[in-house]
């Protein structure tokens, strides 16, 4: 038995908050009976579960890595009819759909799960995931620029939380380097706005490492589903 909020948020309709407040908001039905009590227990095997009249149809669970090309929108759909991350799964009926984000240049590590409470674990602002990036940029940093990228930088929307930067490599004749950045918050566009504030535009962006997962033996547009073991320690990682 488990609780009717989780499985409502593991069938991937929604947050296991919002699956919450849908529960007290009366548009839950097990069995056609609205159940309005949080912590209600149900057997997901068994029970009918029903969201505003629709049953949830609990999926069994994926959980995938995709080493995304650039130029690629990170979002299960597009207005603008551009190439999305759902383009690499033509055999995946499941609703799977991305945890976070990567910019439509950014290319490299992403996860695509159906399990929303999982999604909403890793993106909680809360868990401190670390992600590395590999960025080309405009110049070469100071020790001082790295120093500073690394204890942390102004931003409009405050300062970024502690990380690891380093120098890597400069081509003079170019005027570019590579610098190599862990941070452990996802704020919109941070990599590229923390280099932008220090004075080193970015050129070219590439997420390398997602906690302990990499890119070993992908090329771009190659997937693999996790390894057990793998989504379990990111559920370690993301409670600790
Ligand atoms: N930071 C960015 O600026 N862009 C990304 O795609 C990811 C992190």
């Amino acid at each position: 038995m488990e609780r009717l909020q989780k499985v409502i948020a593991q069938a991937g309709i929604t947050s296991r908050r919002k699956a919450e407040e849908y529960i007290t908001a009366g548009r839950v039905r097990v069995n056609n009976k609205v159940v309005k009590e949080l912590g209600t227990k149900v057997n997901p095997e068994k029970d009918k579960v029903e969201v505003d009249d629709i049953p949830i149809d609990r999926e069994e669970p994926v959980y995938y890595l995709l080493y995304k090309p650039k130029q690629i929108i990170s979002a299960v759909q597009d207005d603008k009819n551009r190439k999305t991350i759902m383009d690499f799964f033509p055999e995946e009926e499941r609703r799977i759909f991305p945890v976070g984000r990567l910019d439509y240049d950014t290319s490299g590590l992403i996860l695509l799960t159906n399990d929303g409470e999982f999604a909403n674990m890793l993106m909680h602002p809360k868990n401190k995931i670390h992600k590395t990036y590999v960025a080309k940029v405009k110049g070469k940093p100071t020790n001082e620029k790295i120093r500073l990228l690394s204890t942390g930088v102004e931003l409009e929307d405050g300062k970024t939380a502690p990380g690891k930067a380093k120098f890597m490599s400069g081509d003079k004749k170019k005027d570019t380097s590579i610098v190599e950045l862990t941070i452990t918050e996802g704020r919109n566009h941070q990599v590229r706005r923390m280099l932008e504030a220090v004075g080193h535009p970015v050129l070219k962006l590439k997420r390398e490492k997602y906690g302990f997962l990499t890119l070993e033996n992908l090329r771009p547009g190659e997937k693999r589903p996790l390894k057990p073991i793998e989504v379990q320690r990111l559920r370690e990682i993301a409670v600790t």
